[in-house]
């Protein structure tokens, strides 16, 4: 399985100054000419790169979208209400963000002709039947957040199908690493934080909720991989393959941190699910990709800084199989 690297494209990446855009946006820019497209809702202007583009605005604006996609090869799309809690307090907010501007989105890039790498969720099988959970199992969400990505997630999968247009989509499970932070960010984040202050460590119902993290620098790496795969119109789980309770999560960041933090337990969230685990062979099979950091080494890295990132000349994809021998 071959995959050039990215060189002398031009890529957008909205939410580039986001989490995950932030990162991706650093992979990309010493071979590329990057754009981002960022509300900065939530992103930081300090996370991009003097030399990059930067079009303050938002995606489902028009006037501000058109001009931010012309002439684009390759687009990521990042931007988007990623708290499933703030989905839950106003649907018609996330649903417009994470749908309505994704699916002006896709026209214009139908426009360019461009290749769409999407950024779908694991939130999209709700309550999984069987874990791991396949790119084909059903598709339950239990939040607004999680049909607003199915939905998104089944439109770029539509554009492939109707009108040829190259698009990937990735399923993140949960994304935690630097640059991560916030109110709604992810448990993670949060549990260091409150761990670093000494503050209690907040676990949501009874912590015995499970799921996968995986960290920011695989998931860029699975977006690299997206981009240049020759099998479009897909869909892929990005995860670990192992799954963790919240419960010992929190015991985990304490004694990385060296914390003396008591745990406590707070009412469980609505529209939570319960277990995540992500079945990751079609990943490996059609993309090459595997992640590799486990998650006492993405938290020991986050909390002594260690850079754990990737750059496209260091990305290789797995061949593991013969089914892998294209
Ligand atoms: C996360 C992502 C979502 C992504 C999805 C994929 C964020 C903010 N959300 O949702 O974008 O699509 O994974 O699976 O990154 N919890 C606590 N205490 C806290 C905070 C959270 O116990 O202080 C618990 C929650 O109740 C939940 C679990 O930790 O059971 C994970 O919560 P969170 O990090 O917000 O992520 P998801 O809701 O899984």
């Amino acid at each position: 399985m071959g995959s050039p690297a990215i060189r002398d494209n031009t890529v957008l990446v909205t939410g580039g100054a986001g989490f995950v855009g932030s990162h991706l946006v650093d992979a990309l820019r010493p071979n590329n000419e990057v754009r981002v497209l960022d509300d900065f809702s939530n992103g930081h202007r300090e996370y991009v790169p003097d030399d990059v583009t930067v079009i303050e605005g938002d995606v489902g604006d028009e006037d501000v979208l058109e001009p931010a996609m012309d002439g684009v090869d390759l687009v990521f799309h990042q931007a988007a209400i990623v708290s499933v809690t703030e989905s839950v307090d106003d649907p018609r907010h996330s649903h417009e963000t994470n749908l309505e501007a994704s699916l002006k989105l896709l026209e214009r890039a139908r426009h360019e002709d461009a290749r769409v790498v999407v950024a779908s969720s694991a939130a999209t099988y709700g309550h999984p039947d069987e874990l791991p959970v396949t790119e084909s199992a059903s598709m339950d969400p239990t939040s607004p957040y999680g049909v607003q990505k199915l939905a998104l997630d089944q439109y770029a999968r539509l554009y492939a199908d109707l009108y040829d247009l190259p698009t990937v989509t990735l399923r993140y499970f949960n994304v935690y690493g630097p640059r991560q932070q916030g109110p709604y960010s992810g448990v993670i984040a949060t549990f260091l934080e409150q761990a670093r202050a000494g503050e209690p460590i907040t676990v949501e119902g009874d912590g015995s909720q499970t799921r996968d993290f995986v960290h920011v620098s695989d998931v860029v790496r699975a977006n690299l991989r997206a981009a240049t795969t020759e099998i479009v119109g897909g869909a892929y789980n990005v995860g670990t393959g192992e799954r963790t309770s919240i419960r010992t999560l929190a015991e985990t960041v304490r004694t990385v941190v060296g914390s003396s933090s008591t745990i406590v337990h707070r009412d469980p969230r609505p529209g939570d699910i319960r277990h995540s685990r992500a079945d990751v062979s079609k990943a490996r099979r059609e993309l090459g990709f595997e992640a590799r950091i486990g998650l006492e080494t993405g938290i020991r890295a986050l909390v002594n800084e260690t850079d754990l990132g990737v750059s496209i000349d260091s990305d290789r994809p797995v061949v593991d199989s013969p089914s892998d021998q294209r």
